[in-house]
């Protein structure tokens, strides 16, 4: 298993653990993350959820292999099922983004409360680049948050963006050294020990209810596109050359 849980002092901790795939994140560790979310919110002594990754990266995103081997059926992805359990997590959740966040990586961190950054932190959104399209409403928070213009950057081209950018795009909350943000952010999570924990469910609860209508469906437009998308021949022309390590040509589509 490559995702590590634990509680302590209140605070349930997710960490990706897959070094040796840039913590690559397969169908086992979304349903596990997802598991671990539902346990965290039924635990009362759990006052806030900590995501963490590894030194030098948070995560390379979806695991392309995973990608190319999704079926075609219409239950949902486990990448789903864990971005609701996400969506729907009483508790504030922190994430401490240490190097790259890639893909769901970045996606993942528009749902979160708070977003540390280490100051090597590198975010990006490349699906165009793999022949897909942005999902969890992305399509949606990502405009809201930067304006189309820079928007169309992150999405279109699939620029990648530092913690500072992070941060001053309304991301990430601090750029930290990254030694010190997994320590920061378990900080911030344990503050919340002093808080009264029906009304942090209320005021998250709140500060999400006017977009969460809006957020639903565009996840499930995105998700209908999305599943199409896997199966185009420009997506699995990006996925070989990935495996293959040269550029992916597009030219004959
Ligand atoms: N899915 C599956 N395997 C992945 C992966 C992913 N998302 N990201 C990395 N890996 C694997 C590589 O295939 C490689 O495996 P190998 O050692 O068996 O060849 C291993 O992890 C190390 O990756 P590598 O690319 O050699 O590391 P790097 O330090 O040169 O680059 C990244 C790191 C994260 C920049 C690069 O791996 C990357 O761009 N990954 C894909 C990101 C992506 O497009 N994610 C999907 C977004 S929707």
């Amino acid at each position: 298993m490559s995702i590590r849980t634990a509680m302590l002092n209140g605070v349930a901790t997710i960490e990706i653990a897959r070094p040796e795939k840039k913590n690559a994140i397969t169908a086992a560790m979304y349903r596990a993350m997802a598991e671990a979310l539902d346990a965290a919110t039924a635990e009362p002594a759990v006052r806030a959820v900590l995501i963490v990754g590894q030194p030098g990266i948070f995560t390379s995103g979806n695991d392309i292999e995973d990608f190319m081997q999704r079926p075609l059926d219409a239950a949902p992805s486990p990448a789903l099922v864990f971005m609701k359990a996400l969506m729907e997590c009483d508790r504030p959740v922190i994430a401490a983004v240490t190097g790259a966040a890639i893909g769901i990586g970045t996606t993942m961190l528009l749902h979160c409360d708070f977003v540390y950054v280490s100051d090597e932190a590198r975010l990006a959104m490349p699906f165009v680049s793999l022949g897909l399209v942005p999902e969890f409403a992305s399509s949606l928070i990502v405009p809201q948050l930067m304006g189309n213009a820079r928007a169309a950057e992150k999405l279109l081209l699939g620029d990648p963006f530092t913690g500072a950018d992070a941060v001053e795009m309304g991301i990430a909350n601090a750029v930290l050294p990254a030694a010190e943000v997994a320590r920061h952010a378990r900080r911030v999570a344990e503050r919340f020990n002093g808080l009264p924990p029906g009304a942090v469910r209320d005021t998250k609860r709140l500060m999400r209810r006017s977009r969460a209508a809006a957020a639903t469906e565009a996840i499930e437009v995105e998700s209908t596109i999305f599943a199409a998308r896997l199966q185009s021949p420009e997506a699995k022309e990006a996925f070989s050359a990935f495996f293959q390590k040269r550029k992916p040509d597009f030219s004959s589509f």
